[in-house]
Parts: structure tokens; C-alpha cells; sequence
């Protein structure tokens, strides 16, 4: 039988993964949105696609749940997008109604399907799914850090002049301005980045993986960026639904590990049929404990404010 994905929020974030979804043949897809017309109109045009790109899945656009029915994975991007000098924190309360809305009904109608998350702010956002879904942490993922590491990875190859493909890169943490990028874990093709190039390139390198978000909403100055994003949240949809078991960073629910209790946080996890299969405890020097847990901090305090509203 085939495959289903859901994806809620037909914006940009959600369509570009729809269409990715269907062009490679992964699922059928089904586009949820509030707005009328608009997951109808794109599920409508990516489906009319079909025969000129030669992929056989249906897309059926709705701004209901009756068709998501038994999806194995929900993706969520419904919600708004940062706008030019805000942070992705002013979003959250914002955001919250809408990911909680959105998961009650989704969970409703696919009880076992794994849950991505992708609404801002991201790490807030999965604790919001894994408290209203109830689903167990395996199930329950947000994509954060494979974006953050393709930036990482993209900055690293441009300045090297080498294939992107060669760049392996790891950055853990929030996905905010206290993201961590680690430099040690970085390599070309398994040449250590500081035996490549400079500490001073590397530090400009890291900044800007670090404001990534920031310098593609400040080009575009009405919204976020989406093409990154969405292929991101398409490479672990795909490890999912292929159980390719792919180790990527992303946030997960952790009880404990990093000395991290009851917080989303991106580290590296196995992804396959089951969703999150394994959680890899990496061996940290000091300096990148402190910049984890200022990230996990980070994340904290935005929980603690969602916390009070739900109370
Ligand atoms: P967008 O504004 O283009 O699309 C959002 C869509 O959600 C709109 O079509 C809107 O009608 C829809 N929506 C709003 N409330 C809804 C509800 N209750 N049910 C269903 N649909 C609803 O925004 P874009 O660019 O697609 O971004 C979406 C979210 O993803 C934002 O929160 C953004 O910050 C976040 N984002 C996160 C990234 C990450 O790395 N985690 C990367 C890029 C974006
Ligand atoms: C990004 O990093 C807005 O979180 C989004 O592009």
C-alpha cells in the first residue's frame, strides 16, 4: 500500500514539501490549510505536474482532516513566519494555538503516525505536539538541525571551493541564536575543519550559520526562508518512510541524555520506520557542554512560559 503524508500548513514551507514529497515519489500527500482555496488550488497544480515530471502519487488539497485519515506522518508548518526584526521567540504564543489546534485534530484521525515539527519557535513547538498528541517520544521530531547543518555545510564548501556533498557537519542545540555548531565535529571528506582553514574564517563561518535565518528573512523581507527548509524536512521524512536509518540532528524529547531533562533539543538521532530509533550521546569538552546547556536554557524558557498558559 502506499505511503501517506499529511502536511499541515500549505505556505511556503508546506507546499515546497508537498511537492518534493511527491517528487521523489515518497507518498501521497494530502495539504492542509485554513485559508480556502489555497491547499485545494496548489494540491490541484502540483497534481497536474504529475505527468510532465512523471511521479504517480495523489495530492489532495483541504482545509479539513477527514482525508489525512491514517497518514504515517504528519508534517507541521502550519503557523506564521518571523518577520523582519523579530525573533523567532515572539512567535510562540502565536504559534502554540495554532500547533496545538492542529495536532489535536491531526492525532485524531492518524493515531500512529509519527509527528514533524516545523513551526517557529521550533523547539517550543514540540513540546506543544508531544504534550497535546500524548504520542511517545519516538514519534514526536522537529526538524531544526539538518537546516542549520546544510547551512553550516553550504558556508563551509563556498569558502573551500569543494562539493557540498564532502562537507560533513554536526550543530546541536536550539534551533535559535544559541545553536551550536561544532567545529570538531566538522570535516571534509574527514580532514578536520581547523586543518582546512583559520580560527578567524571559522568563527565568521560559525556567525553566520548561527544568523542563517536571520540573513534570508532580511533579503526577503516578507517572510522565511522555505527551499532550505523544506528539502530538510524531506531528507528525514524520506529516512522514515525508507527506514534508511539516516543519522541526523534534530530535536528530540530528552529524558536525561546531555544532562538535559524534559526539553526538546537538536542532537544526533537514528531515523527510521520507527522515528526516533536511537539518541547519540557524543562525548563534549567543557566549552561545548556550556554552549548546550545555554541552548537547552534557552529553550527552557520558553517552555516555562508556555507551561504557565497551559496551567
Ligand atoms: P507561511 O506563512 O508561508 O505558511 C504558513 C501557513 O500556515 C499559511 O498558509 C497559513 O494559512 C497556515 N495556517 C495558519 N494557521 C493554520 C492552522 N491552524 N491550520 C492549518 N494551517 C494554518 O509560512 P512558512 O514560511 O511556510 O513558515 C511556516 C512556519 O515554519 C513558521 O512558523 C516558520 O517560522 C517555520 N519555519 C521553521 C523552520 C525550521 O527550521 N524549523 C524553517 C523555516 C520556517
Ligand atoms: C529559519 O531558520 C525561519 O527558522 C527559520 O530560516
Amino acid at each position: 500500500m502506499r505511503k501517506k503524508v499529511t502536511v499541515i500548513g500549505g505556505g511556503n514551507v508546506g507546499a515546497n514539501t508537498a511537492q518534493k514529497i511527491a517528487a521523489k515519489e515518497l507518498a501521497d500527500v494530502v495539504l492542509v490549510d485554513v485559508v480556502e482555496g489555497v491547499p485545494q488550488g496548489k494540491g490541484l497544480d502540483m497534481l497536474e505536474s504529475a505527468p510532465v515530471e512523471g511521479y504517480d502519487v495523489r495530492i489532495t488539497g483541504t482545509n479539513g482532516y477527514e482525508e489525512t485519515a491514517d497518514s504515517d506522518i504528519i508534517v507541521i508548518t502550519a503557523g506564521f513566519p518571523r518577520k523582519p526584526g523579530m525573533s523567532r521567540d515572539d512567535l510562540l504564543l502565536a504559534n502554540y494555538d495554532v500547533v496545538k489546534s492542529a495536532t489535536e485534530q491531526a492525532v485524531k484521525k492518524s493515531p500512529n503516525a509519527i509527528l514533524i515539527l516545523v513551526t517557529n519557535p521550533l523547539d517550543a513547538m514540540c513540546w506543544t505536539a508531544l504534550k497535546t498528541s500524548g504520542f511517545p517520544r519516538e514519534r514526536v521530531i522537529g526538524m531544526a538541525g539538518v537546516l542549520d547543518t546544510a547551512r553550516f555545510r553550504t558556508f563551509i564548501a563556498e569558502e573551500l571551493n569543494v562539493s557540498f556533498e564532502n562537507v560533513t557537519a554536526m550543530v546541536l542545540g536550539g534551533h535559535g541564536d544559541t545553536m551550536v555548531p561544532l567545529v570538531r565535529f566538522t570535516n571534509v571528506s574527514g580532514i578536520p575543519l581547523d586543518q582546512l582553514t583559520d580560527q578567524a574564517t571559522i568563527d565568521r563561518l560559525v556567525q553566520r550559520t548561527r544568523d542563517g535565518g536571520a540573513e534570508i528573512v532580511k533579503y526577503l523581507k516578507t517572510g522565511s526562508a522555505y527551499y532550505a527548509p523544506a528539502a530538510s524536512a524531506v531528507e528525514m521524512v524520506e529516512s522514515i518512510l525508507k527506514d534508511k536509518k539516516k543519522v541526523l540532528p534534530c530535536a528530540v524529547y530528552l529524558q536525561g541524555e546531555y544532562g538535559i531533562n524534559n526539553l526538546f533539543v537538536g542532537v544526533p538521532v537514528k531515523l527510521g520506520a520507527k522515528g526516533v530509533e536511537k539518541i547519540y550521546e557524543v562525548s563534549l569538552s567543557g566549552d561545548e557542554k556550556l554552549a548546550l546547556k545555554k541552548s537547552a536554557d534557552a529553550v527552557q524558557e520558553l517552555v516555562d512560559v508556555l507551561q504557565q498558559k497551559v496551567q
